[in-house]
């Protein structure tokens, strides 16, 4: 199962080839595995920036979200070992389900067409930090994309580790058809963050649909003035200079933030506002290039 899986992957992790053929051979079979699972799978969107904080996760949420209730099969995959947030934000709180056989994990269902995993399931307890080191991580990682039951699918969008080291690597390694979409806000764009992520994405040859500038503008709620938070227009700026596709710019939306909280994204709501009006654009601009 895959606890005692990930168990033997942390006792090992000081010598890969202690025990020689079996650990190729288990190599070969996870890659089977990984095959087979997005196999079924039509598009792949990695969603990353170059440091957390930016709203990857609320982005990968909401962009989710949308897809699922425009129709598509969609499923969501948190893969964010350091700050797992999805489950959180789409309101789940069980979600460790194993296959009758105890070989797959299953995910969760949020709506007819939404399903969601995330490697929290794999930590015990939800609060706990993981330490562990380098290989035990990229083994799970690993280990967690190819075993998670999706069925056929339209859509999956991952909501990878942040920054451009290990962890998001070993992600884009295993999903290599993966699309990229890149979450930054406008302040950081002007610095080496975008660039970094755009080189990771060179670097490992996945290719990218865009950049998305979150946290753009808040509109004062007493005068209805717009105050540029975290200034104004650096997400464009730089997407052109980097030959980027500019998917949008997202408000600073308090909603999202208790929305957030409460486990039901913005997309889910009825009511337009700025901000899903906004992420309608973004979802659109990433659709027309499918
Ligand atoms: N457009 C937005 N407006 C207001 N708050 C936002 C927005 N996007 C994200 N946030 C908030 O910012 C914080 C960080 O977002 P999160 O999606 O967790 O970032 P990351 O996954 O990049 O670390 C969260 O509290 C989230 O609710
Ligand atoms: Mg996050
Ligand atoms: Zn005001």
């Amino acid at each position: 199962m895959i606890h005692e899986n990930v168990d033997k992957a942390k006792k090992t992790q000081g010598c890969p080839s202690q025990d020689g053929g079996n650990a190729a051979q288990k190599q070969q079979e996870q890659k089977a595995m990984i095959k087979d699972t997005l196999g079924k799978i039509k598009h792949k969107i990695f969603v990353l920036s170059g440091k957390g904080g930016v709203g990857k996760s609320s982005v990968s949420a909401n962009l989710a979200a949308s897809l699922s209730k425009k129709g598509y099969k969609t499923g969501l995959m948190d893969v964010d070992v350091h700050g797992p947030s999805i489950a959180h934000m789409l309101g789940l709180t069980e979600l460790l389900d194993i296959s009758p056989d105890q070989q797959l994990l299953m995910p969760k269902q949020v709506n007819e067409n939404l399903k969601v995993v995330s490697v929290q399931a794999l930590m015990q307890d939800k609060d706990q930090a993981i330490i562990w080191r380098g290989p035990a991580k990229t083994g799970m990682i690993q280990q967690f994309v190819g075993n998670v039951e999706w069925g056929e699918l339209d859509f999956l969008i991952i909501d990878a580790p942040p920054g451009t080291g290990d962890e998001p690597l070993t992600v884009v390694q295993n999903i290599p058809e993966a699309l990229g979409v890149i979450v930054t806000t406008p302040q950081e764009v002007a610095l080496s963050d975008v660039r970094k992520s755009i080189s990771f994405c060179k670097t490992v040859k996945m290719k990218t649909l865009g950049l998305v500038e979150n946290m753009a503008a808040f509109k004062c709620p007493h005068c209805n003035e717009p105050i540029d938070l975290f200034k104004n227009g650096g997400g464009a700026k730089t997407a052109k200079s980097q030959g980027l596709e500019f998917l949008g710019s997202l408000p600073f939306d308090t909603r999202v933030v208790s929305s957030g909280d409460e486990g039901v994204p913005v997309m889910f709501g009825e009511t337009p506002t700025e901000f899903t009006q906004a992420f309608d654009t973004v979802v659109d601009n990433i659709l027309k290039q499918l």
